[in-house]
């Protein structure tokens, strides 16, 4: 299956709203106060809040400003996440989850880049979009559910507070503010 039609399959995240709200309450009780599980279950909230934010466009101009930031949230988000969380997956004896993360992140940076040449306000991009927003929706509840939890779990305090720093650092970078105020 091409990374098009995996992210395309996945309008409907296999899992049910109650699955995902159970995994991110117990992913907020594994992480500590601004660490960066904290930070990304923060970013993870804020990435769907803009996923809404479009939906709820009326015209063409907010429509395409509304992806806009989306569209750059999401990349701060995952890029950070490529450069720090998937490589200590990997070194935490779970490379299988570090390569579907990556496969997972590149399928939907794919599709947002065809999105944009969509006509804003037609159906096909509301589909588009849903197809993204589900696939989204999908791996952000194997992270939180599962994958990191267990990186969570098998690092040390050390390495535990040097994932934060480079992790506030690389999102930071991509979005050009302060942490807090993406
Ligand atoms: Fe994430």
């Amino acid at each position: 299956m091409s990374i098009i039609d995996k992210v395309v399959s996945a309008v409907t995240p296999p899992e049910s709203d109650e699955a995902r709200a159970k995994a991110r309450a117990k992913a907020r009780s594994a992480a500590g106060p601004g660490d960066w599980l904290s930070l990304v279950l923060d970013h993870h909230v804020q990435i769907e809040a803009a996923f809404v934010k479009v939906k709820a466009t009326s015209d063409p101009a907010s429509r395409v400003k509304a992806l806009r930031e989306l569209g750059t949230l999401l990349t701060g988000h995952s890029i950070a996440e490529e450069a720090v969380l998937y490589p200590a997956l990997a070194q935490a004896d779970e490379k299988g989850h570090a390569t579907t993360a990556y496969a997972e992140q590149s399928a939907a940076k794919l599709q947002m880049g065809l999105l944009e040449n969509l006509p804003p306000m037609s159906q096909e991009f509301l589909d588009k979009l849903e197809h993204i927003e589900g696939a989204v929706a999908h791996h952000v509840y194997e992270e939180e559910g599962n994958w990191f939890l267990d990186l969570k779990s098998k690092l040390s305090a050390a390495d535990q507070a040097k994932l934060t720093q480079r992790y506030a650092e690389q999102f930071s970078r991509y979005m050009g503010k302060d942490l807090k105020a993406a």
